[in-house]
């Protein structure tokens, strides 16, 4: 210990602790603060102080630093080594928190830097809180080399330990690429913001000069393209203080564990309230489509619904409502796109919140109007058999409460697929409106009556005869209804009511499965 250390009096060592205190906070330096806020982007700190609850942030290990001497590191000093962690409140609840800053070496993830974010994912596991990491990083820091890719396989590991048993959220602030794309990946729910986040394996640069082909950044990886092509980006946010506040509303709808309690609102709508407007949703003709969403919204508290993918595999719908307060995940055909047939798409977009609702304990509402599978070499070829059974798994292995309400079309394998009661449903119910078949009507007679119809004199008008008198039969809900398929018809104003009761009365609902090591669900 030098003398002169000796000589500091116990105000002079306080003052050197916060004068390094205050430079490890100033981040990368004015220069670089000013180039992020040009870009559109708020700093790390800036970022954690909107997602916090004011003054509830705890910062853990500020004084890490970097130990590499490769490539003049040695001489570089990076605040944070690049990365703020710690904890705080968000609406009065703690949540652990990485935040990547650009500012100070790009937010590259050097090997402090990816131990300091494996601090706080190990207390967020050990406390069983979520854990939101915002991105904003130029990747593998390059002069480190190899240590950085031990970091991010260290971040990679403890999201998969903790998948399932905390909430994680990745929003991408900025670049993220190649392998760095595989914790927000591994997340459950992935947040990007328009016109500065990207993600991508590869980017433009390496794809023009491996495959000759031309794309920009943002066409690329930008939010839109995860929104809506690849369905990696779960939400789509305007901008950064946008994006952490639909965090902020995605947690309030979520529990800090999968031992904890799901959050309890408090509720100002009513439990008797009758959903008149849903008498007259649905279409005479059943080639119509309608607002499923209208549906969702009519039956969730105070109309409040917090979609998830709602530009990609449109087809299907899942969000997050509350009823009575209380969270509840929905699943639900869209009569808007392609008729809501079930894909490739849908079926992977359903899977996965089924699972992430049945891990963390939030019951499933499942409104089914599907025509059946996608059909055609695309969808085979794609893998639709594959896939349409991950849907089969994910409603089989869930022991959450799960009710389904059929709302018009309930069809062949498709029908299995949405929650029927073989899947373990716990209560089925129709509108008046159900088809509840093996197939439409006119398909069906196509078979039955394939010579009978050619024969006829107009067979068109035979055609439709027989189809009728099938519809007739089978397209409605009172045959499924008098086998005890589905449990009751209800009047559409009543579903709201329905389902309070429903889950009310399966509140302590347990459900056991065979001991084992774990489901092998096809991927
Ligand atoms: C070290 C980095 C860095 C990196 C950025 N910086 N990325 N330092 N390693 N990966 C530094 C820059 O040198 C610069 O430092 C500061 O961050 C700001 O960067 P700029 O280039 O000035 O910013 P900008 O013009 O906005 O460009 C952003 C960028 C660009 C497009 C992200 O920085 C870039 O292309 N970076 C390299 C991306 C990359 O190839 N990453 C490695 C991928 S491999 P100074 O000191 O000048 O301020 C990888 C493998 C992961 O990540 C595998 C995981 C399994």
């Amino acid at each position: 210990m030098s003398d002169d250390f000796e000589k500091k009096t116990t105000q002079g060592k306080i003052k050197d602790f916060e004068i390094k205190n205050l430079t490890l906070k100033a981040m990368g330096g004015e220069k670089q603060i000013a180039k992020q806020h040009e870009l559109k982007k708020l700093t790390a700190r800036e970022r954690l102080d909107l997602l916090f609850d004011k003054d509830t942030f705890q910062e853990v290990q500020l004084f890490v630093q970097h130990r590499s001497m490769l490539f003049g590191l040695d001489k570089k000093e990076i605040p944070s080594d690049g990365v703020i962690t710690g904890f705080g409140k968000i609406n009065g609840r703690i949540v652990f928190a990485a935040a990547q800053d650009f500012t100070t070496s790009g937010g590259s993830l050097g090997e402090m830097h990816a131990k300091k974010i494996w601090k706080v994912m190990d207390m967020a596991i050990a406390a069983q809180k979520p854990f939101v990491a915002l991105n904003d990083s130029g990747g593998a820091r390059i002069q480190e080399g190899v240590p950085s890719l031990e970091g991010y396989g260290g971040i990679f590991y403890r999201n998969t330990i903790g998948s399932g048993y905390i909430p994680q959220i990745t929003a991408i602030m900025g670049p993220t690429a190649g392998g760095a794309v595989y914790s927000p990946a591994l997340a459950d729910w992935v947040f990007m913001v328009k016109g500065s986040s990207y993600m991508y394996i590869t980017g433009p640069d390496v794809i023009k000069s491996v495959i000759g082909e031309e794309v920009s950044h943002d066409e690329l990886g930008g939010a839109l393209a995860h929104a809506a092509k690849s369905g990696v980006c779960h939400v789509v946010t305007e901008n950064d203080a946008d994006c952490l506040e639909k965090i902020k509303k995605l947690l309030s709808f979520l529990p800090d564990s999968c031992h904890s309690p799901l959050p309890l609102s408090d509720c100002t709508d009513s439990e008797e309230r009758i959903c008149t407007e849903l008498d007259t949703i649905i279409p005479d003709k059943g080639n119509r489509a309608y607002d499923m969403k209208k549906i969702i919204r009519s039956i969730a508290d105070n109309g409040d619904i917090f979609e998830i993918q709602e530009l990609w595999a449109q087809n299907i719908i899942v969000a997050f409502i509350r009823i009575m307060g209380k969270t509840a995940g929905v699943i639900a055909n869209n009569p808007r796109f392609a008729a809501g047939i079930l894909n490739v798409d849908a079926s992977d977009k359903a899977s996965r919140f089924i699972r992430f609702c049945d891990a963390f304990n939030i019951p499933l509402l499942t409104f089914t109007d599907v025509p059946g599978y996608m059909p055609g070499t695309n969808q085979e070829w794609a893998g639709i058999i594959r896939h349409g059974a991950k849907l089969l798994h994910a409603y089989s292995e869930a022991t959450v409460p799960k009710i389904t309400v059929i709302t018009r079309k309930a069809y062949g394998g498709a029908y299995i697929g949405m929650c029927s009661k073989q899947l373990g449903a716990d209560f089925v119910m129709a509108w008046p409106t159900a088809e509840i078949a093996v197939m439409g009507a006119e398909g069906a007679c196509n078979i039955i009556y394939r010579n009978e119809i050619a024969n006829a004199p107009d067979p068109a008008a035979k055609k439709a005869e027989l189809a009728a008198a099938y519809e007739e039969k089978f397209n409605n809900p009172y045959f499924a209804a008098s086998l005890g398929i589905i449990e009751e018809i209800i009047a559409p104003r009543d579903t709201r009511k329905k389902i309070i009761a429903l889950l009310e009365s399966l509140k302590n609902k347990k459900e056991m499965r065979l001991s084992k090591k774990h489901n092998n669900i096809p991927l």
